[in-house]
């Protein structure tokens, strides 16, 4: 059976709009873990535009599970690691522009540097997954980096439709194959939706999944009945007015 992580970058993202307290996603990591969460995903961004340090140092002390801290290969990064101790430190390409990760990292071009950086989360006792698109030869770079993991990109599969979509799925399938077969734990991540999410799940050498999107845009719809239900019983009972 996969395991399933849950990316609640998307619940500080609403909580930036306003600059404020609420929605809390460490409070958002808590309750996913008690709906059946295996592992929560933070993405610390270099220019904190969702995630903050207080958030991963939080849910680093609270979970019951374990947290996967997204991050790129920085100095900076790798340092709070060190101090934040997850469990498994996963390598991502960032751009500021960007709305969100747009593609794997490009394993082979900075194959030394990334050593570098992998060795010194290795140091620290934390795993290391790089995010890859289901390339051969980034998976081989990824397994000669001294990768523990390699998170395949779903981003391109997710965006794709009819055959395009297929192909995408092969190549998912191929590249889980030869991960696995090279030794390295394989998982997925991105664009991952409750329509598209089970046949990737039907490749038996992916072991865990990282959905972020779709299931926080989920919890809008599903609890919106309910919150606007409690603000209503509120606003039509005037205090002082017996309901
Ligand atoms: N994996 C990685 C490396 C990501 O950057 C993201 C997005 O933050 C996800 C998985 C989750 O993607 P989504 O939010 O589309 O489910």
């Amino acid at each position: 059976m996969a395991r399933l992580g849950i990316n609640v970058d998307h619940v500080a993202t609403v909580r930036q709009a306003r600059g404020g307290t609420e929605p809390d996603p460490v409070i958002a990591a808590t309750l996913c873990e008690r709906a059946g969460a295996d592992f929560i995903v933070m993405h610390l961004r270099e220019d904190r535009r969702h995630i903050q340090d207080r958030d991963v140092r939080l849910v680093g002390e609270l979970l019951q599970t374990h947290l996967d801290l997204e991050m790129a290969a920085t100095d900076e990064m790798v340092a709070i690691a060190e101090e934040i101790q997850p469990q498994v430190a996963m390598l991502v390409p960032e751009k500021r522009q960007e709305l969100t990760t747009e593609g794997g990292l490009d394993v082979l071009s900075q194959q030394e540097s990334l050593s570098k950086q992998i060795q010194r989360i290795h140091n620290a006792g934390i795993k290391v997954s790089l995010f890859i698109d289901p390339i051969p030869e980034q998976i081989k770079a990824s397994r000669d980096a001294g990768a523990d993991i390699v998170e395949l990109h779903t981003g391109t599969y997710a965006n794709a439709r009819g055959e395009a979509q297929q192909q995408e799925l092969q190549a998912l399938t191929a590249g889980a194959l030869l991960a696995s077969g090279l030794g390295l734990t394989v998982t997925a991540g991105h664009g991952l939706n409750y329509h598209n999410v089970q046949s990737v799940n039907a490749i038996p050498q992916i072991s865990g999944f990282s959905i972020g999107h779709a299931i926080v845009s989920r919890a809008v719809m599903v609890g919106m009945e309910r919150a606007v239900r409690e603000m209503a019983a509120l606003v039509h009972t005037p205090p002082g007015i017996p309901a």
